[in-house]
């Protein structure tokens, strides 16, 4: 994306995913106990596991013999059959056996091994790491005030066409609402007015500090109590927007995770403590799912004209977020080249636009 003569510089990052990242690979509840299923991440084939001890692992989908996918075998709980001439891989990635081999074939199998990623679950989600070193990279985020075990009470995962950054830009874009999610019980036109909400920088991206939330967001009223709301974004792209009314909370970790090069996924996971919101659960998906429909549909037809890579405008103050996505996103892949700590480029500052 370029950037406008009129905008106030900065640089601008690559259409590509960054690599050395943690990624939102699925929710753990659509992966049980000793099965896997194949997805690609970042335009790699994935097989991801669950072990009989409820332990999660990824592996790269081909097998290191003649290259067939790896879920095409058979999973035990404890290792992987390939289905082609039977070589069984540990969750490690690690080859244990050849059933070809004959007495005084003197073979050293522990050699062969399929690439294993880094995959960790966290509050219900799994997540996979999707370059070389973890080490210094943006930690998985944790969703405040509820414990390591819990796990969501809500989960929607939708497909975006296109790369990852027209996704996440559309995720921290304040300007869109009245436009693009208008309805009867959310925004309208009319409901547009003047906002000037405080930013500073945080882990890995950027906080909209805690405030209450605007009072034509009429969904939020049900909530009971003062809501206050604070909304962070860190690389490579996740948003946590955590509502507080009075004793309560409820949050909400949308991960986008880069598919290939034609397709995003958008995972929404949902967390809450109050009681009585749990049995409307089935009332709120449609919300949810109505919400993401809305996002992905414009960026559908988005691609359309992004197929004639025109040149692109960032706007202040409604885009000064898009901005600073490119800015630590560049930042982010500078530092790792150069072997050097991240050094967050956004500086806390009020941010005014009308939406
Ligand atoms: S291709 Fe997997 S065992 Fe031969
Ligand atoms: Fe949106």
């Amino acid at each position: 994306m370029r950037e406008s003569k009129e905008s106030e510089g900065g640089e601008v990052g690559g259409e590509t995913p960054l690599r050395e990242a943690w990624y939102y690979a699925l929710p753990g509840h659509r992966l049980r106990r000793g099965k896997m299923l194949a997805k690609t991440i970042l335009g790699e084939p994935l097989l991801l596991g669950r072990d009989a001890g409820g332990g999660v692992f990824a592996l790269r989908d081909l097998c290191p013999h003649r290259g067939i996918p790896l879920s095409c075998g058979r999973f035990d709980g404890a290792g992987i059959e390939c289905c082609y001439h039977g070589w069984r891989f540990g969750t490690d990635g690690r080859c244990t056996a050849i059933p070809s081999l004959v007495p005084g074939q003197a073979f050293e199998v522990s050699r062969i091994r399929a690439a294993a990623y880094p995959a960790r679950e966290v509050q219900g989600n799994i997540w996979v790491y999707g370059g070389a070193d973890p080490a210094g990279a943006p930690d998985i985020p944790r969703i405040p005030d509820i414990g390591e075990a819990t796990g969501y009470r809500l989960v929607e995962t939708m497909r975006f066409p296109g790369g990852i950054d027209h996704a996440v830009i559309g995720l921290m874009d304040p300007a869109h609402g009245p436009f693009v999610h208008r309805s009867w019980w959310w925004r309208s036109r009319r409901s547009i007015h003047e906002k000037a909400k405080a930013f500073a920088p945080s882990d890995w991206g950027f906080t909209m500090l805690r405030h209450a939330p605007s009072a034509n967001s009429r969904a939020y009223r049900i909530l009971g109590g003062a809501p206050e709301t604070e909304i962070a974004f860190r690389l490579p792209g996740i948003r946590i927007e955590h509502i507080r009314a009075g004793r309560h909370m409820l949050c909400s970790l949308t991960a986008v995770t880069p598919i290939d090069a034609g397709a995003t996924e958008v995972n929404h996971a949902v967390y809450w403590t109050m009681p009585w919101l749990t049995p409307l659960r089935p009332l709120l998906r449609p919300f949810v799912r109505s919400f993401l429909r809305q996002d992905r549909d414009i960026v559908a037809k988005q691609q359309a004209g992004l197929r004639h890579a025109p040149p692109l405008l960032l706007v202040n103050d409604a885009d000064t977020q898009a901005k600073w996505y490119y800015r630590l996103k560049a930042e982010y892949a500078r530092a790792r080249a150069e072997g050097r700590p991240f050094v967050n480029p956004v500086k806390g500052r009020t941010l005014r636009w009308r939406s």
